[in-house]
């Protein structure tokens, strides 16, 4: 390691850390002892959360107030990093965004916002700060999938195949970077207690799955740093889920999972 690494501040990058599952995942770095960048596009929000771990924690946290459906906005965060000397040796791509319902009612502009934010920016913020991790033959990388990237949902049609495109690039990565000292992570959570089933406009009435706390999947997250493993599932019944879909014909996993997911409204 030369002087000019030295002088880095080696922090966790959480997208998504304003609310929900990014937000739990901060704070539980946080009481860990890690320093923090946080990116969202909420800045006030980001800003209180900060000081609350500041104030509750003592580590160091940053935040980045960032669009990640703009073009430029995974490069505004790595730009923001560099600024500031800090060397992100934990990125958690948790940001996401969801829109139930049938594809054909899907309105077209969300089409770009929902691959920008769950593909492209994912993508984009890995391949930016990766280097510098393998320069220091050192880093995680945690990607928020979803058990709705296990297969095709019908009434989640682009956003379970966003999901299974995590799991993928997951696989492949962690394949390539064997031995690098690099892990690469995705985290496969049911339905969780957050705002995002109403921003994205999925009635809880119908889901036939329960929808549990975000401390599991926080807990399944911290376990998967301790014991790395390529993919994560925060339950048992999520575990099941997946494993139980090779005794089925893929079509019929697709349609059990849009059965389970209830997400195609009223047509
Ligand atoms: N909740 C579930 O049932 C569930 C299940 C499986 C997987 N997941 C996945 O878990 C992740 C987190 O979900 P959650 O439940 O915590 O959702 P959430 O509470 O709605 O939080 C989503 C986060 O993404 C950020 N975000 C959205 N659009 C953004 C954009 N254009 N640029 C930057 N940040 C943006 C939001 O911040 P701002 O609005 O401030 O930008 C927020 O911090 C997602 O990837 C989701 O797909 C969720």
């Amino acid at each position: 390691m030369n002087s000019e690494e030295l002088k880095r501040l080696p922090v966790t990058l959480v997208t998504g850390a304003s609310m929900g599952i990014g937000r739990a995942l901060a704070e539980a770095f946080a009481r860990k002892g890690h320093h923090l960048l946080l990116v969202a596009r909420s800045g006030d929000l980001l800003e209180a959360l900060a000081e609350e771990l500041r104030e509750g924690y003592g580590g160091r946290v940053f935040c980045c107030a960032s669009d990640l459906a703009e073009h430029n906005g995974p490069e505004r965060v790595f730009r923001f990093a560099a600024q500031h000397d800090l060397a992100v040796r934990i990125l958690v791509n948790c940001a996401g965004i969801s829109r139930a319902g049938v594809f054909s009612d899907l309105p077209f502009h969300d089409l770009d916002t929902i691959v920008s934010v769950n593909v492209i920016a994912s993508a984009k913020l890995i391949r930016l700060f990766l280097p510098e991790m393998l320069a220091e033959r050192k880093g995680t990388v945690i990607n928020m999938a979803s058990l709705g990237g296990a297969q095709g949902v019908p009434g989640l049609a682009l956003y379970s195949a966003t999901k299974s495109f995590m799991i993928t690039l997951t696989e492949a990565l962690h394949a390539e970077l064997d031995g690098t000292g690099i892990n690469v992570i995705a985290v496969c959570p049911g339905f969780v207690d957050t705002g995002f089933l109403e921003k994205a406009q999925h009635g809880r009435h119908g889901i036939k799955l329960p929808v549990y706390a975000v401390s599991l999947v926080v807990r399944a997250v911290l376990r998967s740093l301790e014991k790395p493993r390529m993919l994560v599932y925060p339950t048992l019944l999520d575990f099941f889920l997946v494993f139980l879909q090779r005794f089925a014909s893929r079509k019929t996993a697709v349609r059990i999972s849009g059965f389970f997911a209830a997400a195609k409204g009223n047509r």
